[in-house]
């Protein structure tokens, strides 16, 4: 996933929506016509009157059928949850007294496909499969408005089926770790949305988090890692953990009950750099010399080798695995595997002569094609990541495809099953919008609307390839996801725009999901959940205006352009704006100690968190590392300085640590401060690493440099970085005054010139003024 991308823009037009706006494609649906509910179902008949749900409503299942019977205590602990509606469920033949919700099996449904009838006295929900019954539940529950424990669902018949059959999110536990706990939050919020693939990523070179019996040493050396930290700090804690085979096991039977599979990943041949650490002897460096378990991030050159020991090894491991998981797939990896240990070992170079293998390529092939048998024996299918279409893959292994699209194309043709898991278009550590209060990740954004416009039709294949794509999944992947809240804040609500895509038979409406998110927030605060709001976020721009602070707030284009009821309320005096607060037009010229409040309003309804601003004449002249423009983003990055999770995260460009400020005021005596940051460097960036500028420094630690006008014109001031070397996390640098002879309005440059690359330094934020 490390790529360096080289002139890829921040700025996103607007221009797509702007023109569906005006074309009349975004034009909110009536409520009635999805029921509010996410993915929009594929059909909703209205009729005459409404069902009262209220507590004295019974949910009533056939004796015996537990696939039934657990729907149905489902939808009773979401109601209990979302709605204070505690209902009961009682499975017998008694004559269905008034009011009940019913749920019947009835032959003739497709797989997780169900109707939903509505009338007055009951509603019945119908389906062939277990699966079905369970997402019959999960939307009667959005039927019914979030809040009351009384309420009315309109008469209707609503049938419903899937688009794609996997629809999934695969979740990084070894970059970082999380707790039995969230992973079934994770399994639950996911069955709400009818998510139904968990395609869990258990190995990598930077941990090992499975219990495998026969091998302990995988998880009690290959589980923990010391995290990297900057030179001259204290040595960090070893960071760690793992899933023991008792907490797998009732993680999968909770899944199982939410119809969510389980996909674990056991990556291979690369990634192993965990195992290797175990196992010195699985490793491809001949003599098989000890190697930490990785605290770097990027592509790191561990491989397993290809002796006959190692493959007893994977196989024994994967026994295992398939003990655990009782998934019809089960994920290999087989990305990035560079192949210089390969290349340069005896050993795996006399092997390779003994299986008249000629070329490293072919080994992975040969490779995959051991382990994917292995698994076709056992009944199971491997999947593996692009990489793993070569020559001789066999026709049941299924390609994931993360380089864009191409490889499920190229698979599909072929007649292997594929799966659309593309980076950028899915990948969900992307940061979602350009606003403050986004958690690390990657710089370019992925929004809301990018995921929601991801379209996985291919139209240059045919029926029967099409047949092949068995869906899409979105990948979060943990580097720079530290947090379970950090998580749910970069899968929520995003998964609900992957399952829209992935779902919903019908045409997109961008403006109708965005009307019908608010209610699925609120479900998501019922369960304490760290949902995203940045699609309904508030972007505010401050100047110094005579004395005052000039403030303009706005909503970004995509909710503006879609949404024309959509607005900014505030107050000034310090209290929560409601749907009867004034409405934000024009730019405002506000007194310093004022306080600002500001939310984002459809109508009478809230839609985002309420924002507030202490206003100081810094805001205008100060500005955060994301308010400035970076010169670069060939790896552009929002990274926390030191440990510090509470700040605002810097960005940076790890490539070329330079921002740019544009139209700063240089009147005479103006001043600059700057706050800095010193990072680990801690990327694997192979040849791409020559490309760093280092060296330049003039003093041993190196210095900031401020540049007017262009990055490259001599530098006009230097601050030194001495003072900020030894300490981690954020340093303010004493102010320097800029030279007199620059009066008026310029572009102001800051570049850090390093002795080497590690520290990477980071600008928090700087300050130009008198
Ligand atoms: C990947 O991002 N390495 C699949």
């Amino acid at each position: 996933m490390w790529i360096v991308r080289k002139g890829l823009s921040l700025v996103r037009g607007g221009g797509a929506a702007v023109l569906a706006a005006a074309l009349g494609l975004t034009i909110a649906l009536p409520p009635e016509a999805h029921g509010g509910v996410i993915p929009a179902p594929a059909e909703i008949k209205l009729a005459a009157g409404e069902f009262g749900v209220d507590s004295t409503v019974v949910l009533r299942v056939p004796p015996g059928d537990a696939g039934a019977a657990n729907a149905a205590h489902y939808l009773a602990d979401l109601w209990s949850r979302t709605n204070g509606l505690n209902l009961p469920v009682r499975a017998d033949h008694a004559r269905a007294a008034l009011r009940t919700i019913e749920f019947r099996r009835r032959p003739g449904f497709q797989r997780e496909a169900y109707e939903i009838d509505v009338t007055p006295p009951r509603i019945t929900v119908s389906a062939s499969s277990s699966a079905g019954l369970f997402y019959g539940a999960v939307t009667l529950w959005q039927l019914l408005p979030p809040g009351a424990a009384a309420g009315e669902i309109r008469a209707q018949t609503l049938t419903d089926r899937p688009g794609y059959a996997w629809r999934g999110l695969m979740l990084d536990s070894a970059r970082h770790f999380q707790s039995p706990a969230f992973v079934k939050s994770m399994i639950d919020w996911m069955a709400w949305h009818k998510l139904n693939v968990l395609h869990w990523h258990l190995t990598d070179d930077q941990g090992w988090r499975l219990e495998i019996r026969r091998y302990p040493r995988l998880t009690a050396v290959g589980a923990w890692r010391i995290p990297a930290s900057v030179p001259g700090a204290p040595a960090p804690k070893p960071y760690g953990g793992y899933y023991t085979q008792a907490e797998v096991r009732s993680i999968v039977a909770f899944a199982t009950a939410r119809h969510v599979q389980i996909v674990p990943e056991i990556d291979m041949p690369g990634h192993a750099q965990a195992a290797v650490d175990a196992y010195p002897e699985l490793g491809a460096i001949d003599g098989h010399p000890s190697v930490p378990v990785s605290s770097d991030w990027g592509v790191n050159p561990y491989l397993f080798n290809l002796e006959p020991s190692t493959f007893a090894f994977l196989r024994n491991v994967l026994d295992e695995v398939l003990q655990l998981f009782p998934s019809h797939f089960v994920h290999i990896g087989g990305d990035e595997a560079v192949k210089n240990q390969w290349k340069s070992s005896a050993s795996v170079q006399a092997r390779a002569l003994q299986l008249g293998i000629k070329d490293a390529d072919a080994l992975q092939t040969y490779f995959t094609q051991q382990i994917s048998a292995y698994l076709s024996a056992k009944g199971r299918r491997a999947v593996g990541w692009d990489e793993i279409l070569q020559p001789g893959l066999a026709r049941d292994a299924v390609v994931m495809s993360w380089h864009g699209t191409a490889g499920a194309r190229a698979a599909a043709i072929r007649g292997n099953d594929a799966i659309l898991a593309p980076d950028p278009g899915l990948y969900f550590d992307h940061r979602q919008s350009p606003l403050a209060g986004e958690p690390p990740g990657r710089l370019i954004v992925l929004s809301l609307k990018d995921v929601y416009d991801f379209e996985p039709h291919d139209a240059a294949l045919t029926q029967a390839q099409q047949g092949h794509v068995l869906g899409l999944q979105a990948e979060l992947w943990s580097e720079h996801i530290r947090t379970e809240e950090r998580l749910e804040w970069m899968a929520l609500p995003r998964a609900a725009a992957v399952a829209e895509v992935g779902w919903s038979l019908r045409p997109k409406n961008w403006a109708d999901f965005l009307q019908r998110l608010p209610s699925m927030m609120a479900r998501y605060r019922a369960f304490n959940l760290h949902y995203a709001d940045s699609a309904f976020g508030i972007a505010p721009e401050f100047s110094a205006e005579q004395g005052k602070i000039r403030v303009t707030l706005e909503n970004l284009p995509e909710l503006r352009d879609a949404v024309p009821d959509a607005g900014i309320r505030y107050t000034l005096d310090g209290s929560n704006p409601s749907p009867a607060s004034a409405r934000f037009g024009d730019p405002l010229a506000l007194a310093a100690g004022t306080e600002l409040r500001a939310a984002t309003f459809i109508g009478s309804q809230q839609v985002s968190r309420t924002w507030s601003s202490r206003l100081t004449p810094l805001l205008g002249v100060r500005r955060s590392s994301h308010q400035l423009e970076l010169c670069s983003n060939a790896v552009g990055l929002l990274l926390d300085p030191a440990d510090e999770t509470q700040r605002e995260p810097v960005a940076v460009d790890i490539m070329n640590p330079c921002w740019i400020y544009r139209g700063a005021d240089l009147r005479e005596g103006a001043r600059i401060t700057a706050a800095v940051a010193p990072l680990p460097f801690n990327y694997q960036l192979g040849a791409d690493a020559a490309r760093i500028r280092v060296g330049d420094a003039r003093t041993p630690e190196g210095e900031l440099e401020v540049h007017i006008d262009g990055c490259d014109t001599p530098a006009v001031t230097l601050l030194p970085l001495a003072p900020a070397a030894t300490r981690a996390g954020v340093t303010v640098l004493p102010a320097q005054v800029l030279p007199a002879n620059l009066a008026g309005r310029h572009d102001v440059c800051l570049r850090f010139a390093r002795p080497r690359l590690n520290p990477l330094w980071a600008l928090d934020w700087v300050q130009i003024g008198e």
